[in-house]
């Protein structure tokens, strides 16, 4: 069964479609939805091979012309030379203003493709299908674009929220284990600033139910919601209430950058954080014992990492967080949470703080 969820930002609103078998109806919904005929779908070389051709089929039996554009797969891939490069190519394919841009992939193609979407023509309209869970729960949603610099992750990008959001959950099958489970950690994130009834759901989850496509739909569903319904109030990250899908991210990224971005994978990373942050919001925020241990069971749970390997250089946490630019001024934004179901941003969160929860790790 196909669901459609309406998301709202600014003066935006667009449809997110999840269910099975949705590739090959991509080519006549985007014709319903959008005026030009010629899009660029760009991929990476994991997934291309696997979903390219069933997208370009649904184009092209929609009348539509389809101008495949696939680059290496993997975070360096996200980087303003890249997308430089992918512009050149859709000008020499003919790509003009009416045309459109499909990102067929996982976060990293979501980003680049919405990027390049952006600044096409000074932007066109921009098709997500993720391939992802972290993708499809998290960063298809809500229009931030943005390519990596040498100084750091996604510096350079732009809001540019998508005309159609497909999320064909058959294409989770492909998906490698490490992968898959990383996703949750965005989803357990969601769970923990807004949602407490998804939380004791997850907990009740058996081990299989995170396989059944039925399950899947749902939870795809709910996180596109919770996502939407925050970003509603404030698209451009300003008033502070986007600011909460910041919980766990403030350490999770220096970890992420402590591991030169090979150790973790960012949602492993995320898990590390999660946890330190409901270390800071026990002390700071009055979160429970018992909601903090619920927690750390509920990650593990996905087999997400919730204590740092033995050796790792822990000093390289501290370093990154300094160079944190959020530090520099010495006013901290922490996110977090008093209670699973609700978070919020504080400026009484110190880096002696934020040490002691690391050192717990
Ligand atoms: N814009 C936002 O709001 C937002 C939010 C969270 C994360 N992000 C970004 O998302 C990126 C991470 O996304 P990700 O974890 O999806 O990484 P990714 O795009 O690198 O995908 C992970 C790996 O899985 C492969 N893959 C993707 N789909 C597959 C499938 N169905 N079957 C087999 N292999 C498949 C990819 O080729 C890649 O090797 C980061 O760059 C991060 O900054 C953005
Ligand atoms: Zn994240």
């Amino acid at each position: 069964m196909i669901a459609v969820t309406g998301v709202r930002a600014g003066s935006c609103r667009y449809d997110a479609i999840v269910g099975p078998r949705l590739l090959e109806t991509v080519g006549s919904r985007i014709a319903e939805k959008l005026p030009g005929t010629h899009g660029a779908i760009i991929s990476d070389t994991n997934v291309a091979p696997l979903f390219a051709n069933r997208v370009k089929r649904s184009l092209t039996l929609a009348d539509l012309k389809p101008t495949l554009i696939t680059i290496p797969a993997g975070e360096k891939g996200k980087t303003l030379k890249q997308a430089g490069a992918i512009c050149e190519q859709m000008l020499a394919a003919g790509l003009d203003r009416q045309s459109f841009v499909i990102g067929l992939g996982g976060g990293v193609i979501g980003d680049l493709s919405g990027f390049v979407a952006a600044i096409y023509h000074r932007g066109i309209p921009h098709v997500q299908i993720p391939t992802t869970l972290l993708a499809m729960v998290d960063s298809s949603i809500g229009g931030k674009t943005a390519v990596n610099t040498a100084d750091g992750k996604n510096l350079i990008g732009a809001v540019h929220q998508p005309s159609l959001v497909i999320d064909d959950i058959d294409v989770l099958k492909t998906l490698p284990r490490r992968e898959f489970n990383q996703g949750f950690a965005e989803v357990i994130k969601h769970a923990i600033i807004a949602d407490a009834k998804m939380f004791r759901q997850l907990q009740s989850w058996e081990a299989r139910s995170a396989w059944r496509p039925f399950a899947q739909q749902q939870l795809v569903l709910r996180n596109i919601k919770i996502k939407s319904k925050i970003i509603a109030k404030d698209e451009y990250d300003r008033t502070g209430k986007r600011a909460v899908f910041n919980f766990g991210h403030t350490v999770g990224h220096a970890i992420e950058r402590a591991g030169k971005y090979r150790k973790f994978l960012h949602g492993e990373a995320l898990s590390l954080g999660i946890v330190a942050a409901c270390t800071v919001s026990s002390r700071e925020a009055g979160l429970s014992p018992r909601q903090h241990d619920a927690v750390i069971d509920l990650l593990q749970r996905f087999d997400l990492p919730t204590k740092l390997p033995a050796r790792f250089p822990r000093e390289r946490i501290f370093d990154a967080l300094k160079f944190d630019k959020k530090f520099e001024s010495g006013e901290i934004r922490f996110v977090v949470t008093p209670k699973i179901g609700r978070a919020h941003v504080t400026r009484k969160v110190t880096m002696e703080d934020i040490r002691e929860a690391v050192d717990e790790l």
